[in-house]
């Protein structure tokens, strides 16, 4: 961003005035006055009019990633691993994960630079449900779905009213799509194993309204703005 517009963007001064700022040299880049008006401002620069210095605030993005089994929901990572960042290196902003999905743990996961929307998504009983397609061991009665349903015992802790349909029936598995309006951690791996049928494949397809839909693995999309309004509500 040319430097006027970034320090009249950053709102201490109008562009002209900027400019007049720029002219009588009271305008640092990286300490050092800046004798060129045309500059275009880098990310890491830092400005600095009248001796203070200003910032401009990113603009706000929002993306929806598939996120493969293989890569960890942190900015870094101690072991090495590859993380999530890794698949958006071509975005500039300051991204962070709203939420975590396990390593192994497939499907949609939101990033986003804005904390309060973060905020929003990420909190327990808010009404924002994750849906997720859980592939388990063995048969799913009726009996077992409205425990789900109701609320298991994952080991002192009782979770709360969950939606819960069978998918897919095969000859010694079950595919069940199950929406739950909290995120203790590994909750829906641990609420299968409660009632007997351990988890063997977990994939994420939906949040509230955003649907993970066919966007490959690996690969990344930005909100609509209709998706972003509707997570913010
Ligand atoms: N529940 C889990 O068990 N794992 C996840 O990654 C997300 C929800």
């Amino acid at each position: 961003m040319r430097i006027n517009k970034y320090i009249a963007s950053s709102g201490v001064a109008s562009r002209r005035k900027a400019d007049e700022l720029i002219k009588a040299g009271k305008v640092k880049v990286n300490n050092i006055v800046l004798a060129e008006p045309g500059y275009e401002v880098m990310p890491g620069d830092r400005v600095t009019v009248l001796g203070h210095d200003i910032t401009v605030s990113e603009k706000k993005i929002y993306i929806a990633l598939n996120k493969p089994i293989g890569y960890v929901t942190t900015v870094s990572d101690e072991q090495g691993r590859p993380t999530v960042l890794d698949l958006l290196s071509d975005i500039e902003e300051r991204i962070f994960p709203v939420g975590r999905l396990d390593y192994n743990t497939s499907g949609l996961l939101i990033l986003t630079n804005d904390g309060d929307f973060s905020q929003k998504v990420s909190h327990p009983g808010k009404g924002v449900g994750k849906t997720y397609r859980a592939k388990v061991q063995g048969i799913i009665s009726r009996e077992k779905l409205a425990k789900l349903r109701r609320g298991v015992d994952i080991g002192g802790f009782v979770t709360s009213r969950a939606q819960a349909e069978i998918y897919k029936e095969l000859p010694k598995q079950t595919v069940v799509d199950i929406t739950i309006y909290e995120g203790k951690n590994r909750q829906v791996r641990k609420m299968f194993k409660a009632i007997g049928n351990p988890v063997i494949e977990l994939e994420r397809i939906a949040i509230g309204d955003v649907k993970l839909g066919r966007l490959a693995t690996g690969s990344y999309r930005k909100l609509t703005a209709r998706e972003i309004e509707s997570l913010s509500k």
